[in-house]
């Protein structure tokens, strides 16, 4: 038995006992210090069948804390181990990180460095490994003095952290939101200029002036299109969301005439080696004061009580869920 937030069809989502099985063969019992609350995380709340693949089901997609049983068979990971899991399926098809303890595939399982304590990683949570990912694959296709690289979404946990990561690395960035009472945050994050997001929101020409060296988009939709359209010759636009629209309503002219690339971002299913790499970049990139700036920390009830204001878009920055003993 652990203690849960749990999410099912039958009543609203409560904190209450859930049993737990032991770790099978390729799994870890984790004992949980922190999770977050991502956009998946309200969808989750909700009951989207998208997301909530499970009934009932513990939210959260994120993981940290420490290894405390592992089931049979060969670990990357020790009993002792402070770890951070990001997606493979936690707050999805398997229980998450809503909960004192939580078993958990242990192949995807990250050490963590030294340098990030538990409530750090869980401020960072699947949005900030989200964001490097972006960096990391943005990063062959356009180096710091390129030009300027986009990132929408800005005021969101994807959005936030990247504009931080890309900072950092010497990117002038600029921040397109629909917040711009966010913008001193914004800058103080590392954006260069700030945008409202309504100059890209609209339906616009399949080929636009050439402004962008790369972007890091997650919201999808004419947003991204028009992100695509408006990329120069030879840069690339990372796509990991749907926050606007699923949908991607564009034309083949920005590949085809500006060789622009389009490279998708998936950490869910992120091999391990990716995951690694991408947590030992975060450890030296990331200004934990900086993400501090727009993080906060909340209880698992105030969680569950916050998962619409996500989905709407109106939560600025992480927000951190604090598992109590
Ligand atoms: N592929 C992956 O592995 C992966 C991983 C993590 C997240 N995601 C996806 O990435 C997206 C962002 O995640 P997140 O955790 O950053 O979510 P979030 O914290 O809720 O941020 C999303 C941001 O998108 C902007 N936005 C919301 N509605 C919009 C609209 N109608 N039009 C344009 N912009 C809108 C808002 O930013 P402003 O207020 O600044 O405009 C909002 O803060 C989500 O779709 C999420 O599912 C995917």
């Amino acid at each position: 038995m652990t203690r849960a937030v749990l999410v099912s069809s039958s009543a609203p989502p409560t904190v209450t006992d859930v049993d737990l099985p032991d770790p099978a063969e390729g799994e870890a019992l984790v004992d949980v210090t922190y999770s977050s609350v991502n956009y998946k995380d309200g969808l989750a709340l909700a009951r989207n069948p998208g997301v909530a693949r499970l009934d009932p089901l513990v939210p959260g997609i994120d993981v940290v804390g420490t290894v405390s049983a592992l089931g049979p068979g060969v670990h990357d990971v020790a009993i002792g181990d402070r770890v951070v899991l990001n997606g493979a399926g936690l707050g999805e098809s398997r229980h998450g990180g809503w909960a004192v303890q939580a078993v958990v595939p242990s192949g995807s399982l990250v050490v963590l460095p030294d340098a990030i304590d538990d409530s750090f990683a869980a401020a960072i949570g699947t949005a900030g490994f989200t964001a490097m990912l972006s960096v990391l694959a943005l990063e062959p296709f356009v180096a710091p003095d390129a030009g300027p690289v986009l990132v929408t979404g800005a005021s969101g946990g994807v959005g936030s952290v990247a504009i931080a990561l890309l900072a950092a690395r010497g990117y002038a960035v600029t921040a397109s939101t629909g917040r711009t009472t966010n913008e001193d945050s914004l800058r103080r994050l590392g954006a260069t200029e700030v945008i409202d997001r309504s100059t890209l929101s609209e339906p616009g020409k399949p080929m636009q002036r050439a402004t962008w060296a790369g972007a890091v988009d997650s919201v999808g939709g004419a947003t991204l299109a028009n992100v695509l359209a408006a990329t120069r010759w030879g840069g690339a636009v990372t796509a990991c969301g749907l926050a606007q629209d699923s949908a991607l309503p564009t034309t083949v002219l920005p590949f085809i005439l500006r060789a622009v690339s389009l490279l998708g971002i998936n950490s869910v299913d992120a091999p391990v080696a990716l995951r690694r790499r991408a947590w030992e970049r975060l450890a030296t990139d990331l200004d934990p004061a900086l993400l501090a700036g727009v993080t906060r920390t909340v209880s698992p009830e105030e969680a569950m009580a916050i998962g619409a204001d996500v989905v709407a878009g109106l939560v600025h920055g992480r927000t951190v869920v604090a598992i109590p003993r």
